[in-house]
């Protein structure tokens, strides 16, 4: 299967990177390196610089690739920077997001799976945190995860993309 993985120069989705590639699948990364880096890059991948908040760039490259599956893992992810700038945040997490969708939807992608958080979905409410809980975010960081969230449930009941949401904890 063709997988592009968004963020796969980073810390958890070169691991995924790796392990798709072990398990034979064709792995294209997109990345802008501005927290990841090369040597996190499995050589059997294929690997595109390039800012999904730029728009015309990302779109061209999925329509390009025509990727089965999207793992979605570029995002900004400092919760403390975030409150200090929220348009920037949301302009990575969901803009980002929107260009990558308003591509896939075109093609379209059997799976969507993305990033999201356990640790900031959840706002001040005692841990342990469980799936049953109503998601509140706080931090703009937040907010902007569980909006992609809502995004991705949008182009489910639109254009039939199957997605899943993984609500990590601190990794
Ligand atoms: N690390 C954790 O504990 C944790 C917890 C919950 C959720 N997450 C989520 O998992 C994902 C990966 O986190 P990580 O810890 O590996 O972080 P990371 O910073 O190592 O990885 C993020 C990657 O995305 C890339 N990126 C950022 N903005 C981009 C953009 N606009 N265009 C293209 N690439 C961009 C970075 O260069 C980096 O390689 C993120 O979506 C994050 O929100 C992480």
């Amino acid at each position: 299967m063709k997988i592009l993985i968004t963020g796969g120069a980073g810390f958890i989705a070169s691991h995924v990177a790796d392990a798709y590639l072990e398990l034979g699948h064709e792995v294209v990364i997109v990345d802008n390196l501005s927290s990841g880096n090369k040597a996190n890059l499995n050589p059997k991948a294929k690997f595109i610089e390039a800012d999904i908040t730029n728009k015309d760039l990302i779109q061209a490259i999925v329509r390009e690739e025509r990727p089965e599956v999207i793992n979605h893992h570029a995002a900004h992810i400092q919760v403390g920077y975030s409150v200090k700038n929220p348009q920037f945040d949301a302009e990575n997490n969901i803009m980002g997001l929107l260009n990558i969708m308003e591509a896939a939807k075109e093609i379209p992608v059997k799976k969507v799976i993305m990033a999201a958080t356990g640790g900031a979905m959840y706002g001040n409410k005692p841990t342990p945190f469980n799936e049953e809980m109503k998601a509140e975010p706080l931090s703009p960081y937040g907010i902007s995860k569980r909006a992609g969230e809502l995004y991705l449930n949008y182009y489910h009941e639109l254009y039939q993309i199957p997605f899943i949401s993984l609500r990590y904890s601190n990794v």
